[in-house]
């Protein structure tokens, strides 16, 4: 299916069949494809973290307000944000492995990794927020392309208690919660949605 026919098509699904499973090696694939999507400087800071265990799942239930996808999704994964990947070791790594694949040469490889790291230098606690915030987000959307694409349905969720959600998951500030994501096998068609009309949307060189 193109692309076009999956964001025509998906819906926000919010009930989910609980005896419904999906592999871990599927989700890998999946996720595996997700992190080729765009991400500041390639510091690849996105984390996914799967939610396995069926007492850790009926735990977040109440601090995301009851939401049964929470619990009744094959997968639930929190999408994280790791402020280690700004680390400037991290930045030299990731250029010295893409120079060492033959990708860029010695030059490019310390022109990018000191382009990131004076990038980086001078952002403030809510700067680095948002880079995360940006890098996660694109990942997000690429796991829900390749899930629909897949055959199966998603919900993003952030109503969830982000502050009582790390606590009971025992993540540390390290992350950066952004989002969680539910796949699985829709029982109930999630509803349609409106769009503003394109034209609504789309302005040109100027907006007010
Ligand atoms: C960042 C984000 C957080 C969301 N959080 C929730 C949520 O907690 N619960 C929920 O039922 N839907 C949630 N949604 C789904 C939106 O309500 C849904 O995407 C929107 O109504 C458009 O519907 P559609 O996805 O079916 O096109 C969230 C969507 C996004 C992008």
């Amino acid at each position: 299916m193109s692309v076009k026919d999956i964001l025509r098509k998906r819906r926000s699904v919010r009930h989910f069949d609980p005896n419904y499973t999906i592999s871990s090696e599927i989700i890998t694939t999946l996720i595996e494809s997700a992190t080729k999507s765009p991400n500041g400087n390639n510091i690849q800071a996105t984390r996914y973290l799967i939610i396995e265990d069926p007492k850790l799942r009926d735990s977040l239930l109440p601090l995301a307000f009851n939401q049964q996808q929470v619990v009744e999704a094959s997968v639930l994964i929190v999408m994280l944000g790791d402020y280690q990947a700004f680390d400037k070791d991290n930045i030299i790594k990731i250029h010295e492995e893409g120079y060492q694949a033959g990708y860029f040469n010695e030059a490019l490889r310390d022109f990018l990794a000191n382009a990131a790291i004076n990038y980086y230098a001078d952002k403030s606690h809510e700067d680095l927020k948002l880079e995360l915030t940006r890098d996660v987000s694109l990942a997000s959307m690429s796991l829900i392309l390749l899930a629909n694409e897949a055959g199966f349905e998603t919900i993003t969720m952030s109503g969830y208690n982000s502050k009582n959600l790390k606590e009971a998951l025992t993540i540390s500030d390290r992350y950066l919660d952004v989002m969680l994501i539910a796949i699985g096998k829709g029982t109930r068609a999630g509803h349609k949605t409106v769009r503003h009309d394109v034209n609504n949307v789309i302005h040109k060189n100027k907006i007010v």
